[in-house]
């Protein structure tokens, strides 16, 4: 046949998309902030962190490196932490004023995440609404290319320096949401591990939880093939379901996660573990940053977005709270005890890479395997088992169910559909779990 015939288009995808991250990872590397900046051609830079955060030594290495690289600097350190639309829009304001043409950050997630939305108003200017996800927003495309982010990530856990995702709690709604775009991806990761030295153990456990189920949804996550083909290559989403690129980061990282997560919650001074676990993050960020996640951070954003009481160690005691490890992983054990049966030799090679030991179990054993190695982890980490001890109960159960599905683009990229009954009784599950 000549070749001008067009292919038929096919009923579902056949193409997955490598979108590669730039990342510079080692100790000392946060000294390359301003060499990096002046690089992309920035002249006038604006450093966001959060007021926790700013007055540490991280932030104090990038001012001097971007200072002494040359270029204005502006720091704006009252990012929330669970940043809002409110605080979005303030941040915002501080950007379009500052007139930047580069942005670098200092922090956790709230604060990678806030740099990336501040950039994009400024840059980009529309109604708020326009660039949040659907249906909250209008899920409206970014317009073009953003300035340069220099994203430097003080925690080992959210992986934001490797996603073009920025969430936040919506208000008006009470609903957790976020933008997602490839044009908010940072133009590169600085990942110094030493600045997890100084973390507490409850922080190291949540963060370190969060990288888990970032591998472990990604790598069953329902796969791309499983979508209808996109009416163009810009179409393609960003979370395309689990793929042979989002496989490699989320094996290796799970693999990271089975050897040093204990070991880095334990014991601060545990150097190779404590690394070996930012590893694992920035790994784990890179998958999911294509594959997307599904059913434990869905069901994550109604338990912390619910808590009435719940305090936890090592965080600020002020108002009650549930980290977002933490809200994420007291569901993953109901969850994978759920799935496991449906894709079970995945959930196997997932339970073996995390825990060696199950080596010789087989396929027919992958229903509770998974989950006992996750619970496992979590008792020897003094993690709460599951939402019983976050003070939810069985009257939590239909509202929890409802918040969970609100997520539809997280609950979507399950690997099976998950109807309300169904979500009632993965948290029904939760509450079993302790
Ligand atoms: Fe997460």
């Amino acid at each position: 046949m000549p070749c001008c015939h067009l292919p038929e288009l096919a009923a579902h995808e056949t193409v997955f998309s490598v979108d590669l991250s730039s990342v510079s990872f080692g100790p000392g590397v946060l000294a390359e902030a301003g060499p990096v900046l002046a690089h992309t051609g920035a002249r006038r830079v604006a450093l966001f962190t959060d007021p926790g955060v700013g007055t540490l030594e991280p932030v104090a290495t990038v001012a001097a490196s971007v200072r002494g690289a040359g270029l204005d600097l502006a720091i704006f350190d009252q990012v929330r932490v669970e940043p809002t639309n409110a605080s979005f829009a303030e941040a915002a304001v501080f950007a379009r004023q500052g007139r930047f043409d580069g942005y670098v950050s200092v922090g956790g997630g709230s604060v990678m995440d806030t740099a990336k939305a501040a950039a994009l108003y400024a840059t980009h200017p529309a109604d708020f609404l326009a660039y949040v996800n659907a249906p909250v927003g209008e899920g409206r495309p970014v317009p073009g290319p953003l300035p340069p982010h220099v994203a430097c990530p003080t925690t080992c856990g959210t992986g934001s320096e490797c996603t073009g995702i920025a969430v936040f709690d919506h208000l008006p709604l009470a609903v957790k949401t976020g933008i997602a775009s490839r044009l908010l991806r940072p133009t590169r990761a600085l990942v110094d591990p030493t600045c997890t030295r100084s973390l507490p153990a409850m922080v190291v456990a949540a963060s370190g939880f969060d990288v888990l189920c970032h591998a472990l949804e990604s790598f069953t996550a329902r796969p791309y093939t499983a979508r209808p083909r996109p009416v163009s290559p810009q179409a393609r989403p960003m979370s395309q379901g689990q793929n042979p690129w989002s496989d490699v980061g989320s094996r290796e990282a799970l693999r990271l996660a089975g050897l040093y997560l204990v070991r880095a919650v334990r014991d601060a001074e545990d150097t190779e573990a404590r690394h070996g676990l930012s590893w694992a993050a920035t790994l784990a960020g890179i998958a999911f940053g294509n594959s997307g996640v599904h059913l434990p951070h869905a069901m994550s954003y109604a338990v912390a977005g619910k808590v009435r009481e719940y305090r936890c160690p090592g965080y600020p005691q002020a108002e009650a709270m549930v980290p977002h490890g933490i809200s994420v992983v007291v569901n993953a054990p109901s969850v994978f005890r759920f799935l496991a049966p449906t894709l079970p030799a995945r959930h196997l090679e997932a339970a073996r890479l995390l825990s060696p030991e199950v080596n010789d179990a087989r396929p027919g054993d992958a229903s509770g395997l998974l989950a006992a190695v996750l619970s496992r982890m979590m008792r020897e980490t003094g993690v709460p088992p599951g939402t019983r001890a976050l003070g939810y109960t069985e009257g939590d159960v239909v509202d929890l169910a409802r918040g969970a599905l609100m997520q539809t683009r997280l609950v979507d990229n399950a690997p099976v559909p998950v109807d309300e009954l169904r979500m009632r009784a993965l948290f029904e599950g939760t509450l079993a779990d302790g």
